[in-house]
């Protein structure tokens, strides 16, 4: 196991624990700027092999700023996504698409309406599915997954649970996409964009953790002082469903992008 700082500069400390390549920047800004590069390289590197490039894409306030550098990106460095395609992570359930708490009008807002990626080649699980058939759509949601050719670039934010997509607390290493029950405190941090508690689903249709761990790479953004003590445990601690972020200690190519104050409980040793 390395644990020696692998790189240093003013801007940015990495070293590897478990398996998990953590690196520490100046600030969410550089954090975000440096997994959009990585991407925007995926898409170009894709493109020149004649592919397309499929991405795995996360919701909440965290990846907001690497969606931001990427429309950038696509503007003013001429960078094409007509052939990136792009599966999210999770809906709440049930959800209407046009909802103000919708991930369908997140992405639209914060990615999609703004960059060239063909709409048939954006996939977000549907939160407007019958509840009898909602085990088959999952099932063709992991299908289509495996028709594009498997995910190339994860991204994902991390929940005060420990939760990557919504696979919370007891989630098995093997589960796929699938509807789950939300957690008290993941429904607390929710509560304030539903009016309340009582107005937050208590349910949504997650990727599993199996689903997340086929990606080729996973990239993690966590910032901020209340993300800090989650990812030391999802860093250093056992793997263990109790913290299913800890999953990721098991896939060969992960990479946890953090801002300082999140990295702040972690030992770099
Ligand atoms: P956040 O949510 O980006 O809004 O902090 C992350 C998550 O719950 O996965």
């Amino acid at each position: 196991m390395l644990t020696q700082p692998t790189e240093k500069d003013d801007n940015l400390v990495q070293w590897i624990r478990n398996g998990i390549a953590v690196r520490v920047f100046g600030s969410d800004v550089d954090a975000s700027q440096s997994v959009a590069s990585e991407i925007a390289a995926l898409i170009r590197q894709r493109a020149a092999e004649g592919e397309s490039c499929v991405l795995g894409l996360a919701t909440g306030s965290t990846p907001v700023r690497v969606y931001r550098e990427l429309i950038r990106i696509h503007r003013e460095e001429n960078l094409s996504m007509k052939h990136v395609v792009t599966f999210n992570l999770d809906e709440y359930f049930p959800m209407q698409p046009d909802a103000a708490q919708s991930y369908v009008r997140f992405m639209n807002e914060q990615l999609f309406d703004h960059v060239d990626i063909p709409r048939s080649s954006i996939h977000i699980p549907d939160g407007t599915i019958g509840r009898d058939g909602v085990d088959e759509y999952c099932q063709q949601y992991e299908d289509a997954i495996n028709v594009a050719g498997g995910i190339d670039l994860q991204l994902l934010g991390i929940g005060r649970t420990g939760h990557v997509g919504f696979n919370e607390p007891g989630s098995e290493v093997d589960s796929a996409t699938r509807l789950v029950e939300l957690c008290d405190i993941t429904r607390s941090d929710a509560a304030n964009d539903f009016g309340g508690l009582d107005n937050t689903p208590e349910l949504a249709i997650t990727m599993g953790v199996g689903t997340i761990l086929r990606s080729r790479r996973i990239r993690l953004l966590a910032f901020g002082q209340h993300k800090s003590a989650i990812v030391a445990r999802s860093v250093q601690g056992e793997i263990t469903d109790s913290v299913p972020a800890t999953y990721l200690q098991g896939h060969d190519d992960v990479q946890f992008a953090l801002d300082s104050a999140a990295a702040s409980t972690l030992d770099p040793k």
